[in-house]
């Protein structure tokens, strides 16, 4: 469904900060299926989330969502795509402190319908959030309200979830937790979780290692070529 082809990434191009994000990247992404973006800090996971998303433009090569160059759709449509089918996760949770849980959740589809609010319901309670409807983002936990975050994200059913080190700020055990419940929906969604931290994409169904900006099959082999 999301397919990239040789696609490279410059920041500043022409400065004396120019910087090579993504080398000759090419990537299929199917439906339904759990992948996780590993790599160290810098290495370009971000940058190949916003590539995948339409959020950034490649500097060169194609990004296709559903056979459609992303780069080509007006900025109009790419919105509505974005608004649709897909759902972000980032690091910080961004949830707006004068909100409550529910309303939060809400906020993406800017409804006060009961069918709506019925289902912004049961996906908080899903997330094991049953109590902390009615709280506002400081009465919960950092694990909590990222919990939050991810119900805002499959509010509108989307196709795809972008989730950006969602874990980086939480401890081991609601890490787990939160990856845990991203799971259940795979059935419904694609998820895509970027992450410097191995341990928690334990039982995805595919893990991309990104190095320096290119995709590298297998880290071992990396390893013994650099010590080489
Ligand atoms: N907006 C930007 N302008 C210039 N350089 C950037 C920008 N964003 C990221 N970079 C650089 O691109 C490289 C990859 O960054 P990023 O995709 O954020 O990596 P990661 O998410 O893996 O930490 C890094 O060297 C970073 O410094
Ligand atoms: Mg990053």
């Amino acid at each position: 469904m999301i397919k990239i082809e040789n696609v490279n990434l410059i920041y500043d191009i022409g400065k004396e900060t120019e910087t090579y994000a993504l080398k000759n990247i090419d990537l299929n992404i199917r439906e339904n299926k759990f992948y996780g973006i590993l790599g160290p800090s810098g290495s370009g996971k971000s940058s190949l989330l916003y590539i995948l998303s339409g959020l950034k433009k490649p500097s060169s090569g194609k990004a296709l969502y559903n056979g459609d160059d992303l780069n080509k759709i007006k900025n109009k449509e790419l919105s509505i795509i974005r608004s649709n089918d897909f759902g972000f996760v980032f690091q910080r949770h961004f949830l707006l402190d004068y909100l409550t849980s529910l309303q939060n959740v809400l906020v993406p589809l800017n409804s006060n319908r009961n069918e709506d609010i019925n289902r912004a319901m049961s996906l908080l309670k899903d997330l094991g959030l049953e109590k902390e409807m009615n709280k506002m983002p400081f009465q919960m936990s950092g694990g909590q309200r990222q919990r939050v975050a991810i119900a805002r994200a499959l509010i509108n059913k989307p196709k795809v979830i972008f989730a950006d080190e969602i874990t980086a700020s939480l401890d081991h055990k609601n890490a787990f937790e939160v990856m845990k419940i991203l799971k259940k929906y795979k059935k419904e969604t694609t998820i895509i979780v970027v992450t410097h931290d191995e341990s928690i994409l334990e039982g995805v169904d595919e893990i991309i290692n990104i190095w320096d900006g290119s995709i590298i099959e297998d880290k071992k082999k990396l390893v013994n070529s650099c010590s080489k």
